[in-house]
């Protein structure tokens, strides 16, 4: 086939895809093959700008390793993950939602022990304890489950981006007792600009965004026979809940940490008072 026209390009690529042999990664090439040329036609796009979008993606590559995701920091803030995780959520009514994992997750952080903080530095001044249980879509409780969070330190930075922390700084996972039980400890989440040093901050700021997020912290709880949940916990207090520079707060994860100021129960938690308390509950969807 030569000399094709607009009008019968598309057509012809499609033709050349149809052999791939998997049939979802068929549906995947041909829809997005259309989608794209759909683009490029409504756009009218010039070579110009071609270019400069080839250029940023490549940079947006470049800047990868295994401490920088400038790929999932652009599907970010493009809003994909967040579509993604709406797309392909659906958890029965009752369990914990889910929400986008981010580019700060980093897998095989070290075990806490029961009431353990993750906060590696000295001078905790918003200690935030969270005790609740793991539970199952029936309310049955989650024996052994899984609970690992991530978050920022005080200064909005994970350790992996700021060479003064402790190597997992504020990350780490701890185990539910028997009857789903479970106590964390970290301190109060606050609200952080994400990366803008690299392309993903340009296009921020072509497009005059502001770069932050809701005060969070991350969670991931799995145990054998239910599906793995991705969230967060969201503090109710923060001014960019209805902003968030990724599109991904859910008002379900809205949680509101109270202050207490009981040296008793501070004793009783292993913390100074006055600290911060969550009560919280995850509840697993089972695995299909
Ligand atoms: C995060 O919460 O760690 C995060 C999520 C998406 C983009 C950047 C950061
Ligand atoms: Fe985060």
């Amino acid at each position: 086939m030569r000399n094709m026209t607009e009008a019968d390009l598309t057509e012809v690529v499609l033709e050349r895809y149809a052999s791939t042999p998997d049939p979802r990664l068929r549906t995947l090439l041909h829809t997005l093959i259309r989608h794209l040329h759909a683009f490029v036609r409504e756009v009218r796009l010039t070579e110009d700008e071609w270019m400069t979008g080839i250029q940023f993606l490549t940079r947006t590559g470049q800047m990868c390793d295994d401490k920088r995701q400038e790929m999932i920091l652009l599907s970010d803030n493009l809003g994909i993950s967040a579509l993604v995780n709406m797309v392909s959520a659906g958890v029965p009514e009752g369990t914990t939602e889910s929400t986008v994992i981010g580019p700060f997750y980093v897998p095989d952080s070290p075990q806490r022990e029961w009431g353990e903080s993750v906060l590696l530095r000295e001078g905790a001044d918003r200690e935030l304890i969270i005790h609740g249980r793991v539970l199952g879509p029936q309310g049955e409780a989650v024996p052994g489950a899984s609970i690992e969070i991530w978050q920022t330190d005080a200064n909005g930075m994970y350790d992996i981006q700021d060479r003064s922390q402790p190597e997992h700084n504020l990350r780490g996972w701890y185990r539910a007792r028997k009857d789903g039980t479970f106590l964390l400890k970290t301190i109060r989440p606050t609200s952080y600009p994400i990366p803008t040093d690299g392309p993903v901050g340009e296009l921020l700021q072509l497009s005059a965004r502001h770069p932050f997020r809701p005060a969070h912290i991350h969670a991931m709880v799995s145990a054998p026979g239910y599906r793995q949940l991705t969230t967060h916990l969201f503090d109710s207090e923060d001014e960019y809940l209805d902003s968030d520079v990724v599109f991904a707060v859910k008002s379900s994860l809205i949680r509101t940490f109270e202050r207490n100021e009981s040296a008793e129960a501070a004793a009783q938690w292993g913390v100074k008072a006055p600290f911060w308390e969550l009560r919280n509950d995850f509840v697993l969807s089972r695995d299909e």
